[in-house]
């Protein structure tokens, strides 16, 4: 090897040996590490291991590996390599200083690496903000989630008319619901945000909607890639994908800010009244891009799985579907306070982000040094240094035998009636918890609501021939494949 690259390997070895030597006197100095499982592959410095997961996230393995960990090292453990360090925790204990205790502190957060990943597709945004930012700007999204916009339902009932009307058109054939409740749920944001009505129900190329997955493509290659995602991936599928997204945002926020500076007389679209809090356009993209994240695809996986699910389970449907029509009746439009009387309904939508959560696993960032309340070899506090990742996820915990039972992997709705909806704290979370809960969760309950009971109205029955769906783990847990249900005019 030439002498040079000996020297920059000497030089490389030294520091790295010098940084663990470091990391475990600040260890030493908050308590106790917690266990680190051994190297996968024989590349020092912990790297073997890194690499190991990276692999399995690729392969689309990565949430196998959690109840393996579990079982043979423990649920709190740590990885390190060349300084990164990260924690992966099933403890409910460690949940709640993650999401409660931590952000309360603020030790834990999201994270500068995090904020810098997330910029070009959201600004400053409340996902990826910490701090009195992070404040500042939830205060605003928070405010147009009052109670009259909840129980604004009128929205909805144009689209999911429409969307009926295409399910029939496949008279009793299997309908692609994963691609069709994509497509519902691009309809609704661009409604609620913008005012504008897309159909691309009906008209599925759509433009904007390309750019959306080639965007959210790029953001679960970031994530894979960690901190090298800068120097591993090209800028301009990014760049190219952003300019499509950019240009619906900035023509209609331009609209909507001359509409506020000329005194006009504004709509009822969520862009129109954020302006009311910021005429920044730049903020205001923001808050657009923000708002169709958290509730687009969210609210298609949740419905894609639940009807997937109701569909196998024709029991569990008519009991839905009587609970219905007593509440509602068979084609009354339903209303704010009749979607909070059907607790059967709660349940099933309940049990499906149990055994399904749409954020599979979830990570944060230890904005200081500080400890996790348990994971050491006899359950003691273990340090966590400042800069650590922070990994647990909702698809582990919520399948947990010990806090759900020997049929935690069963789909029963029933268990949440018999429970009267309480189960162990931070064992279940999947609207996330604490301070950073999702800020949209009141409106996705009450669109997957009204949604579900419209369909249920309308068709006394569901088929599938599709068992057990597979899923891609990446930042959203995805089908593997298009989801096939068929939509009956007589019950089964
Ligand atoms: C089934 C539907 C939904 C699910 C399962 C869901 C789930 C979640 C989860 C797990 C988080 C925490 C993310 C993290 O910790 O990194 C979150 C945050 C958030 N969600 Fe949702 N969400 C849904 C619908 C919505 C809707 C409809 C909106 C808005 C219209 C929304 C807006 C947000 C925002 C803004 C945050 C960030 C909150 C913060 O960091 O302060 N979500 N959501």
């Amino acid at each position: 090897m030439h002498p040079l690259l000996w020297a920059v390997a000497v030089a490389i070895f030294i520091v790295a040996v010098v940084r663990q030597n470091q990391h475990r006197r600040r260890i030493k100095s908050l308590g106790v590490a917690c266990p680190e499982p051994p190297n996968v592959y024989p590349i020092p410095f912990g790297i073997g291991r890194f690499l190991y997961i990276g692999r399995r996230v690729k392969d689309g393995t990565f949430m196998d590996l959690w109840p393996e960990w579990w079982q043979e090292y423990g649920k709190t453990l740590r990885f390190s390599a060349f300084g990164a360090n990260s924690i992966f925790t099933d403890e409910p204990d460690n949940v709640r200083f993650i999401l409660q205790e931590g952000p309360l502190a603020g030790k834990v957060g999201m994270g500068a690496d995090f904020h810098d990943q997330w910029y070009e597709f959201l600004g400053d945004s409340v996902f990826n903000l910490d701090g009195i930012k992070w404040k500042t700007n939830r205060a605003k999204l928070r405010k147009q989630f009052t109670r009259e916009r909840l129980a604004d339902l009128e929205l909805f009932e144009h689209h999911v008319q429409r969307m009926i009307r295409f399910v029939k058109s496949y008279s009793e054939q299997p309908v692609p619901v994963l691609d069709l409740l994509h497509r519902f749920t691009l309809d609704t944001s661009m409604n609620y945000m913008l005012g504008t009505d897309e159909n691309t129900v009906e008209k599925p190329v759509h433009q904007f909607s390309h750019a959306w997955d080639n965007v959210f493509e790029i953001m679960d290659a970031r994530a894979r890639a960690g901190g090298l995602w800068k120097i591993l991936l090209p800028k301009k599928p990014m760049q190219d994908a952003m300019a499509v997204l950019n240009e619906v945002a900035y023509t209609q926020i331009d609209r909507a800010v001359e509409r506020r500076k000329n005194g006009e007389k504004l709509g009822t679209s969520f862009l129109d009244a954020i302006t009311e809090d910021t005429l920044d356009r730049e903020e205001i993209r923001g808050h657009l891009m923000t708002i169709m994240l958290g509730g687009r695809d969210t609210a298609a996986l949740t419905l894609t799985n639940t009807l997937h699910a109701l569909a196998r389970h024709p029991a569990v449907y008519a009991t839905a579907r009587a609970e219905i029509l007593e509440v509602i009746g068979p084609s009354e439009i339903p209303t704010f306070e009749q979607l909070k009387k059907l607790p059967y309904l709660k349940a099933i939508i309940d049990e499906v982000l149990r055994l399904w959560p749409i954020l599979p696993y979830t990570r944060k960032s230890a904005l200081k040094d500080c400890t996790l309340p348990t994971g050491g070899k006899n359950r003691e506090p273990i340090a966590v240094l400042a800069d650590t990742e922070l990994y647990y996820s909702a698809r582990s915990m919520h399948r947990r035998p010990e806090f759900w039972g020997h049929d935690a992997d069963l789909f029963r709705p029933e268990r949440w009636i018999e429970s009267g909806g309480n189960h162990k704290p931070w064992t279940y979370f999947p609207f996330s918890g604490g301070p950073r809960i999702c800020v949209g969760m009141q409106f996705a309950m009450t669109e997957m609501q009204y949604i579900l009971s419209r369909l249920l109205q309308s068709f006394p029955s569901l088929s599938t021939t599709q068992p057990e769906l597979e899923y891609k783990m990446m930042i959203l847990m995805v089908p593997k494949t298009e989801v096939y249900v068929t939509f009956h005019d007589k019950e089964a």
